[in-house]
């Protein structure tokens, strides 16, 4: 029988992620209040939450996490550098997350809900295609994401051996996208890179003055996964439903960058890895964006899983494919005013 009358503490209840896990979290009546801490002022009234308090803390603070956490049923850690994650961030990622992980154990917290990633995969030619969660989380030394991903998870295991009283769900989503998550249409380089791509990539390209920004497309299959399915699924963690462990979670179908040029209306155009290897040379020397780099790692391997422990063990019926997902998006995006 899962768990009733919750008190869950969430680090980073204000990002893509936390804002739509939270609210199903509201929604949930087996929990019965919310305490959330990142850095930034934010009034949980804003988004009409009943059961949250917000408090400003910052992960590397014990004492702010400590405060977070007291009396913490569950602790949910979303708290993470993703976008700026590099060795400036390394503390944030790596000793921020021990921090909330060492805290947890500390104040019994019966269950740790961590969003991994499909990143801390890595980007493995020996992985096979489909990634089920028997596959070791060995990550990518090069990327910094995937590197501190699977470093993250390899904390979390340590802190919790020989620690019976606290048990952990380790999610890895594929990319999260829908109305309030836009990372993906915002700030992955290879949809920015239609504008800022340099002359000599774009003669490399054979690409003519544009009407409409232009996706390279490496053809590179990827998945994506709706907010709400990954809320649903941490809900599902936060009650204890199913066993702890590693949970893949991802809509389904694939989709390349052509799919997102169609559903913006933009052009794309095949690329060739020879081009997607030169165009990531020619970015490493454009001063701004030497970190978001390493995205373009995402897109010469494909990383694909499987989800099939998450709908045995959690019931998890995601509602959205790939594909939905990414009109979800596309729609908000486009509602909202984007710039481009
Ligand atoms: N979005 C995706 O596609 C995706 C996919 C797979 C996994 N994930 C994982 O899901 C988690 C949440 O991702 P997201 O997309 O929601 O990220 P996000 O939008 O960048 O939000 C990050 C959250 O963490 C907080 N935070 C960052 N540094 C902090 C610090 N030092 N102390 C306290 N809070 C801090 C941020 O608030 P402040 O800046 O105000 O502190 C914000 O609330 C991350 O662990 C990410 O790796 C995301």
């Amino acid at each position: 029988m899962p768990d009733q009358d919750l008190t869950v503490a969430v680090t980073g209840p204000t990002g893509d992620l936390g804002i739509a896990l939270v609210d199903a979290l509201e929604r949930s009546r087996a929990v019965k209040k919310i305490v959330g801490m990142a850095r930034r002022p934010f009034d949980p009234a804003s988004e009409g939450w009943k059961k949250t308090e917000y408090r400003q803390g910052d992960v590397l603070d014990k004492a702010s996490v400590k405060d977070a956490l007291k009396g913490a049923d569950v602790v949910i850690h979303l708290a993470f550098s993703v976008l700026g994650a590099g060795d400036k961030t390394r503390e944030i990622n790596v000793e921020g997350s021990r921090n909330v992980f060492d805290q947890a154990v500390r104040s019994r917290a019966r269950r740790i809900c961590y969003a991994s990633s499909v990143a801390a995969y890595g980007y493995r030619s020996e992985n096979p295609k489909w990634l089920t969660e028997e596959v070791p989380a060995l990550g990518t030394d090069q990327h910094f994401y995937s590197q501190q991903k699977a470093e993250v998870e390899q904390v979390l295991a340590k802190t919790l051996e020989r620690k019976k009283a606290t048990q952990a769900y380790v999610f890895r989503p594929c990319i999260v996208s829908g109305p309030r998550a836009t990372m993906l249409i915002e700030e992955i380089p290879y949809v920015q890179l239609s504008e800022r791509m340099p002359d000599a990539v774009r003669s490399l390209l054979g690409l003519m003055p544009i009407l409409k920004p232009v996706i390279p497309d490496p053809g590179t299959p990827f998945q994506l996964v709706h907010e709400d399915d990954v809320a649903s699924a941490f809900v599902s963690g936060v009650r204890g439903v199913g066993e702890p462990g590693a949970y893949n979670l991802a809509g389904a179908g694939t989709l390349t960058m052509s799919d997102i040029a169609d559903a913006i209306g933009w052009y794309s155009i095949p690329v060739p890895d020879l081009a997607v290897n030169a165009t990531a040379e020619v970015i490493s020397r454009v001063p701004a964006a030497p970190e978001k780099l390493t995205w373009v790692e995402a897109v010469r391997n494909p990383v694909l899983m499987k989800t099939a422990r998450a709908k045995k063990e959690l019931r998890w019926k995601p509602k959205y494919s790939g594909r939905q997902t990414l009109r979800a998006l596309i729609d908000a995006w486009k509602r909202e005013g984007p710039e481009h």
